[in-house]
């Protein structure tokens, strides 16, 4: 049941802002990669059974290299900390094939994409595919300071290549601003398409700036979980396929259910927001507490997270 995973190598890191790296990863055997869209991230096997998931920045169309970038997080629990501090070219790592919960829509009339700090890294993707298939777009990207900006040198070009489309704003330079996101959407067609990634506080200022607009027209990418975990119990699991039925007990999730019954059940985050503990739901109500699944996704009820999803119903049955 687990997801196979691939062998990559490190062909090289490169510096592109303060406690920013990229890393290009091609296949260790060879040939090419398994294709991917914008907005899709991997997610990185990392020692200690750490994984942790990074977006793909490199153009879509490529299948021999895939292209992450990494910030440094002073609060790391472990992962940003030891990919800047002990990978280096040459080394080796598994990593999972690409997924995408932060698709673009290519064919929107407009799309207004907004980025703080790190959060560049889906967009950068996005903003590539939209250049290449000659759509109508916007970029408003914010950081602290220039040297803090990844990315800069090519954004920069594009600014002059494609005049009035790119805002870049640095917080903590003499004069800077936060971006004013109320007004950068305001502005925005009632079609338009809004996409946003970075810190927490600019996220849910989004999502309150967007509260009017149509949900399938607004995309947010989150980095960490804003619902608790569904681990109230109670409720019996049953794996259709393995005909397996698990009680999950008071203080587990249906994950640590299954995994202690010792099934294999694929995660990396285990907060809801990468996607890789999706089951497809054949009877029942999930509680949904993830960041993965829209609105709509949420209601049909065709699947869940198992992660941190719960049952509202004294039984879930599961397609595994
Ligand atoms: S393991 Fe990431 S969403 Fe469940």
């Amino acid at each position: 049941m687990s997801t196979a995973t691939i062998t990559v190598q490190v062909k090289s890191v490169t510096f592109e802002a303060e406690r920013i790296n990229s890393y290009e990863l091609r296949p260790r055997a060879g040939g090419e990669l398994p294709p991917f869209t914008a907005g899709a991230h991997i997610d990185l096997k990392l020692p200690k059974a750490m994984s942790r998931s990074y977006s793909l920045v490199n153009p879509q169309g490529e299948r021999h290299r895939y292209v992450i970038a990494v910030a440094h997080d002073a609060a790391s629990k472990g992962g940003s900390r030891f990919i800047h501090e002990r990978l280096r070219a040459g080394d080796t790592l598994s990593i999972t094939p690409p997924r995408n919960n932060f698709a673009l829509t290519e064919n929107a009339r407009h799309s207004v994409l907004i980025v703080g700090g790190i959060g560049i890294t889906p967009i950068w993707c996005m903003v590539q595919r939209l250049v290449e298939l000659k759509r109508s777009w916007e970029l408003h990207y914010s950081a602290r300071t220039q040297q803090s900006m990844a990315f800069l040198e090519p954004i920069a070009a594009l600014q002059a290549a494609h005049p009035g489309r790119v805002v870049l704003n640095f917080d903590l330079e003499p004069g800077g601003q936060p971006l004013d996101l109320a007004a950068i959407v305001a502005r925005a067609a009632d079609d338009a398409h809004l996409y946003c990634c970075g810190p927490a506080g600019l996220l849910e200022s989004f999502e309150q700036a967007t509260q009017q607009r149509p949900r399938d027209h607004v995309h947010v990418e989150y980095f960490s979980a804003r619902e608790a975990p569904a681990t109230g119990g109670g409720f019996t699991v049953v794996l259709a396929k393995s005909n397996v039925s698990i009680f999950v007990k008071d203080g587990e999730s249906i994950l640590d259910a299954l995994r202690g019954a010792g099934i294999d059940a694929p995660f990396s985050c285990a907060e809801g927001v990468c996607g890789t503990c999706e089951m497809r739901v054949l009877e029942g109500m999930p509680d949904h507490r993830d960041m993965v699944l829209t609105e709509a996704e949420r209601a049909a009820n065709k699947s869940m997270m198992i992660c941190c999803s719960g049952s509202k119903s004294e039984t879930l049955v599961l397609d595994a």
